[in-house]
C-alpha cells in the first residue's frame, strides 16, 4: 500500500475506516482542552464511555439490595463472573470452560505455578527470556527459592544475540533442547512488553512438551492485541491483565486459561478456596472441597463485582467488534505509523530505530538516536501520550480501537516540531 503522510490522506483512511464510530465509544484525557494523541493502551486502556454504566448499575445494585444482590441483582452477583467466560474464550482462542477471571496478573501466575510448576531433583529447571517483565522476574525467582533452588541455576534466560534487539525462536528451541529432561517450566511473555516482539508460541509450546515441561505465558500485552488459539496451540496455562488492550481499569481482574486437560483431575495440586468449589453446593458449606469442572475451580475468593464490571463492559465491545476486525485495523494503522516515522526521519537529523521485530502486534518501539527525554517532554506537554523506556525508547501503540490515522499524522507533525526545536 502507498501511503501518504497528509492530513487529507489521512482522515480520507479514517473515511474507510470500518471501526472509525468505536472511537467515540471512548474518553480521551485531555492537554490544554484538546483531546490527546493516545498511545499507552499497552499500559492502560482508555475508558469506554458505556463502562460507567456497568459500574453504576452494581453500585445501585449495592444500594438498594445491600446483601440481596448476590442474588436478586439484574445481573446477580453471585455468578457474575461466569458471564466473562464466553467472550472472553473468543478473544484468546480457547474454549469458554478453559477460562476464567480472578485476582490479578502476577497473583494468578503465582498459583498457576503451584499447579504447574511442581519440580523435582532432577527436574526443576525454567526457561524464560532475558529480561522479562520484573514481575516475572521476582514471581519465578520467589517460586524458585520457594521450592529450595537456586533461581541462578533454576532459571535460565534465553538472550538476545548481540547486535540484535530481537529473540530468535530457534535459540529458544536449542535452549529447551539443552536443558531437556531438566526443564519443568518454559514460561514467557506472549509479547514482549519492552521491544513488541510477538513469540512464536504455538513453535515453542510444542518445544518445552515435547521435553515433558509444562508450558505458559503471561499474555499481559497479548491478549485483546494479536491472535491467539491458546486451545488449538495446546498451551498449558496462561493468564493475563485486562487493563492494557482490553481497556477494563487500573489494575482490574485478570484472565486466567487453564488447558481443558487438566480440568477435573485430582492429581494437579490447587491452591483453594470456596468459589473454586461447585456453584450448586458452594452455599451448603460442606467441608470437602467439590471442585468445579472447568477453570473456575482456580477461584479462591467471591469475584470482587465492581473491578469485574468494567470488564464485562469492554468484553461486550470485542463481542461486537470481533478479534479479526481489530487485527485487519491494527496491522494497518500501525503500519501507517511505520510510514510517519519513515518520512519525518528523511526530514529531520535524528534517527529512528524501530527495534520492534516484523512479528508484532499493534506496538512500535521507537530507539530515538540523537534525541533525549526532552523530546518525549515535549510530546508529552503537546499532548501526545506515550512512554518512556531507558536508555532512549518511546513505545507506541496505537490501540486499533480507539486510534485514528489523523492522530497518526499529527503525532508526525508534533514529532518533527519537537525534533527541529532542539
Ligand atoms: C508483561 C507483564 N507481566 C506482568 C505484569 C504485572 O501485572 P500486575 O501488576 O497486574 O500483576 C505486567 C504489568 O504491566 C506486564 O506488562
Amino acid at each position: 500500500m502507498q501511503f501518504k503522510n497528509t492530513l487529507e490522506y489521512a482522515q480520507q483512511l479514517d473515511a474507510e475506516d470500518k471501526l472509525r464510530k468505536y472511537r467515540d465509544e471512548f474518553h480521551f484525557p485531555k492537554v490544554d482542552g484538546k483531546q490527546v494523541i493516545y498511545f499507552t493502551g499497552n499500559s492502560l486502556g482508555l475508558q469506554p464511555k458505556r463502562t460507567q454504566k456497568f459500574v453504576d448499575e452494581v453500585m445501585t445494585d449495592w444500594k438498594e439490595l445491600a446483601v440481596e444482590g448476590h442474588f436478586y441483582a439484574d445481573k446477580p452477583w453471585w455468578d457474575y463472573h461466569e458471564r466473562l467466560a464466553a467472550p472472553l474464550a473468543k478473544v484468546v482462542g480457547a474454549k469458554p470452560e478453559e477460562v476464567t477471571v480472578m485476582n490479578t496478573l502476577t497473583v494468578n501466575l503465582h498459583l498457576l505455578m503451584v499447579s504447574f510448576y511442581r519440580p523435582t531433583k532432577k527436574r526443576y529447571r525454567i526457561i524464560c527470556e532475558e529480561k522479562a517483565f520484573p514481575s516475572d522476574q521476582y514471581m519465578l525467582q520467589s517460586q524458585v527459592r520457594f521450592h529450595g533452588f537456586d533461581s541462578n541455576d533454576a532459571i535460565v534466560e534465553v538472550k538476545k544475540r548481540e547486535g540484535e534487539n530481537f529473540w530468535r525462536t530457534e535459540d529458544i528451541l536449542q535452549t529447551i533442547e539443552e536443558v531437556g529432561d531438566e526443564l519443568a517450566l518454559v514460561l514467557i511473555g506472549g509479547v514482549n512488553y519492552y521491544n513488541g516482539q510477538v513469540f512464536d508460541m504455538e513453535t515453542i509450546t510444542k518445544a518445552g512438551k515435547a521435553q515433558g515441561a509444562f508450558v505458559g505465558w503471561d499474555l499481559a500485552h497479548a491478549a485483546g492485541n494479536i491472535k491467539l488459539k491458546l486451545h488449538d496451540w495446546d498451551v498449558d496455562f496462561a493468564s493475563w491483565c485486562s487493563y492494557k488492550y482490553m481497556n477494563s481499569g487500573p489494575g482490574n481482574a485478570s484472565g486466567v486459561f487453564v488447558n481443558e486437560r487438566y480440568l477435573n483431575r485430582k492429581d494437579i495440586p490447587r491452591f483453594e478456596g470456596w468459589w473454586g468449589t461447585k456453584r450448586d453446593t458452594r452455599f451448603l458449606m460442606k467441608p470437602e472441597f467439590e471442585p468445579m469442572e472447568n477453570a473456575d475451580a482456580w477461584q479462591l475468593s467471591n469475584a470482587p463485582i465492581l473491578s469485574v464490571a468494567p470488564y464485562l463492559a469492554c468484553l461486550e465491545l470485542f463481542e461486537e467488534v470481533g478479534m479479526d476486525a481489530l487485527i485487519e485495523k491494527r496491522n494497518k494503522i500501525t503500519a501507517y505509523l511505520e510510514f510517519i516515522l519513515h518520512e519525518i526521519d528523511k526530514e529531520v537529523d535524528s534517527t529512528f530505530e524501530i527495534i520492534t521485530p516484523k512479528e508484532r502486534g499493534c506496538q512500535l518501539s521507537v530507539f530515538l538516536h540523537g534525541e533525549g527525554r526532552p523530546l518525549f517532554d515535549y510530546l508529552m506537554e503537546n499532548g501526545v501520550i506515550t512512554d518512556w523506556r531507558e536508555p532512549n525508547v518511546i513505545r507506541l501503540a496505537p490501540a486499533p480501537f480507539y486510534c485514528s490515522y489523523e492522530d497518526m499524522y499529527r503525532f508526525g507533525q508534533i514529532l518533527k516540531a519537537g525534533v527541529l526545536k532542539k
